[in-house]
């Protein structure tokens, strides 16, 4: 399915799925209103589609499990004391919506949330406990992550070039490297699912440069998010300029598709090459 389809299939299996499972009503409102505002739902695409070429089935809860997740952070990287920020996907953001608290609250269930839906996966308790194990180490190091970048921030650290790499495989690469090995991790295929985990983090990387360029280049109706807030923020951008970001973003992704090239996975690879557009613009 490319990205486009998958979105519409998606959506309704993921709203409806939230709809039925959560008993609180300001969660169950609050996690629907940020969740069904149109994200492009590439990390749920990756496991869907990497699964399909390895002839992995079942992976709609894996899926759902980290669009949540992904959305999770999202709700608190917006917070006042985080980002600060008004708009996301297009609409208010959360705590804009419902209050602060109410967005806290939202967000530490979302973190917590993905496990329980975990427990769920039709796969032996082997395979499900390798699961649930990549989900929490994933999720931990991209509160690592997150946390660095806003340590770096708030308090006018100069991190050197490696510290920035490092700050962005954790609080982007870890979800990539998720949604990338997670399919080899059902498939039971242990070795291949490090090299695809190390290989989504690399693409993270990129991931991240080509969000610092848009928070820069763009506005925000493109978006549909605040931009200029990295004014502060130590980016790669500000250790090496536009430019050379670019160069190495274009560059350092070209690599990533190698393993995808060396396992035949024809069909996530044309479209990574069709959605690095869309990674660029939106
Ligand atoms: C935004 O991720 C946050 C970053 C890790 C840069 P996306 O660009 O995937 O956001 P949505 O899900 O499409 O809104
Ligand atoms: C990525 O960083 C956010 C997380 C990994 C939670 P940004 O702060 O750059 O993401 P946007 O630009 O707000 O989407
Ligand atoms: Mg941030
Ligand atoms: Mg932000
Ligand atoms: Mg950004």
């Amino acid at each position: 399915m490319n990205l486009f389809d998958y979105k519409n299939y998606f959506e309704n299996e993921l709203l409806n799925f939230v709809k039925l499972e959560i008993s609180n009503e300001d969660i169950k409102k609050s996690l629907l209103y940020s969740l069904s505002s149109g994200g492009k739902r590439l990390r749920p695409w990756f496991i869907n589609s990497i699964s399909n070429e390895i002839n992995v089935k079942d992976t709609l809860l894996c899926e759902i499990a980290i669009e949540i997740l992904h959305t999770t952070s999202l709700i608190h990287d917006d917070l006042p004391a985080i980002d600060n920020s008004k708009l996301r996907r297009g609409r208010e953001t959360n705590h804009i919506k419902f209050g602060e608290y109410n967005s806290i609250l939202t967000g530490d269930y979302g973190f917590v949330f993905p496990s329980k839906i975990l427990k769920k996966l039709p796969y032996g308790n082997n395979i499900k406990l390798n699961t649930i194990n990549a989900y929490l180490n994933s999720t931990l190091r991209l509160i690592e992550g997150e946390t660095e970048d806003v340590i770096f921030e708030k308090k006018g650290i100069n991190p050197a070039y490696k510290e920035i790499i490092n700050m962005y495989k954790k609080k982007t690469g870890e979800l990539f490297g998720l949604s990338f090995s997670i399919p080899f991790i059902l498939k039971g295929d242990e070795d291949k699912s490090k090299i695809f985990y190390e290989n989504g983090i690399k693409f993270g990387i990129s991931f991240q440069i080509y969000d610092d360029l848009k928070d820069i280049l763009y506005d925000s109706k493109e978006l549909g998010k605040d931009v200029g807030k990295d004014e502060n923020k130590k980016t790669l951008i500000s250790k090496i300029g536009v430019e050379e970001a670019k160069k190495f973003a274009d560059e350092n992704l070209q690599n990533t598709l190698i393993s995808f090239k060396s396992e035949n996975l024809h069909h996530t690879l044309k479209n990574i090459i069709e959605l690095k557009n869309i990674i660029e613009k939106r």
